[in-house]
């Protein structure tokens, strides 16, 4: 049965979604986002101020970000035993407004509240991941959560595949523009207050023992950070691409629920997973990651998945009363 009246939610059940939305990945941890609640759930905005970044892919980011938050906020609505509907349309006159989540009054989903347990342990992990490969079970159930959230997690199973990845990420890191690189550096370096990536979540330096780079991403290149030591990577990552049936804000919005999905499942199963996203921020470069074949879909992300040697500390987020832009008991 579907209520038809109003559920709000009181001040501290707002707390408790709200810090389950803000533990959601986010593109350099910019949390580009505020959580208004009102009568009916709570709204998910941008937030212009933490948006600026000069990659291609800038608009794309802060709302896949968004619906990581959103899918976040469906799971500690379901622990709560609240189910919850959400929108993604755009509103004339509110052109921040990324989605809303309205509670129903429909039974939750169980799923949903059993991935809530995985919300305050999943970490990007930029740490070496041991060489076991991930059973093909596992695989599966990665790829039907990115599915029940209308998005598809392509595996690069095959030779070419795999390798045609490797050649763009490294292209990407050799290409990348000079005011992407001073930007990231800006946001990473020591001594330009808290870095929006603390040295504990960057792992380690990745070490050349192999003819090439293993495909890692390493966000502080060359700046030096110290107390990160160097570390040998695991040759062969599982790679994947999370791709969308289109690539509009509404696709991206998609592609942040699908992602937190399949992470917060993969994290259920002892599996750890860091991006290399380089090509996707390129747009010369963004045709090469959708494998160049028609039947491919829009690719949003690149994932590395494996199991992990470490698990770094929760990254630093801000207050939520910085984000939380109206309580309403
Ligand atoms: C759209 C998007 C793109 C990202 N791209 C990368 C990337 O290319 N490499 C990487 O190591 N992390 C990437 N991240 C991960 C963020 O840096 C990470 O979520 C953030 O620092 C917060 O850390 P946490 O995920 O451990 O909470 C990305 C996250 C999102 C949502």
């Amino acid at each position: 049965m579907q209520s038809t009246g109003p559920t709000t939610l009181n001040a501290s059940e707002q707390l408790h979604v709200a810090a389950a939305a803000a533990a959601a990945p986010s593109v350099f941890n910019t949390q580009p986002w505020t959580f208004t609640f009102t009568g009916r759930g709570l709204e998910v905005r941008t937030d212009p101020d933490d948006a600026s970044m000069p990659t291609a892919s800038a608009a794309r980011d802060v709302r896949l970000s968004c619906g990581a938050a959103v899918f976040n906020a469906r799971t500690a609505l379901a622990r709560l035993g609240l189910a919850s509907r959400v929108s993604v349309l755009p509103v004339a006159g509110d052109p921040l407004l990324v989605a809303r989540v309205d509670v129903t009054g429909d039974a939750p989903d169980p799923a949903l509240d059993e991935l809530y347990r995985w919300v305050g342990s999943r970490r990007t992990n930029r740490y070496p991941f041991r060489p076991e490969r991930i059973p093909a079970e596992v695989l599966a159930l990665l790829h039907d959560a990115a599915r029940r959230e209308g998005a598809t997690l392509r595996l690069l199973d095959g030779e070419p595949e795999y390798q045609r990845m490797l050649t763009s990420i490294r292209r990407a890191t050799w290409t990348e523009d000079e005011s992407v690189r001073d930007d990231r550096d800006a946001r990473l370096s020591p001594g330009t207050g808290q870095p929006a990536i603390p040295a504990g979540n960057l792992g380690p330096v990745p070490r050349r023992e192999f003819p090439d780079d293993p495909p890692v991403r390493d966000m502080a290149e060359g700046l030096g950070i110290p107390g990160r030591g160097s570390a040998a990577f695991e040759p062969r990552p599982e790679l994947a691409v999370l791709e969308t049936a289109h690539d509009d804000p509404r696709s991206w919005v998609t592609a942040g629920q699908a992602l937190q999905r399949l992470l917060l499942e993969a994290t259920g199963h002892g599996i750890a997973a860091s991006f290399a996203n380089q090509p996707l921020e390129d747009d010369g470069l963004r045709p090469e990651v959708s494998g160049g074949a028609a039947h491919y879909g829009c690719p949003q992300m690149v994932l590395r998945m494996g199991y992990a040697t470490a698990q770094p500390p929760a990254s630093p987020r801000r207050p939520l009363s910085e984000v939380v832009r109206t309580v309403r008991g």
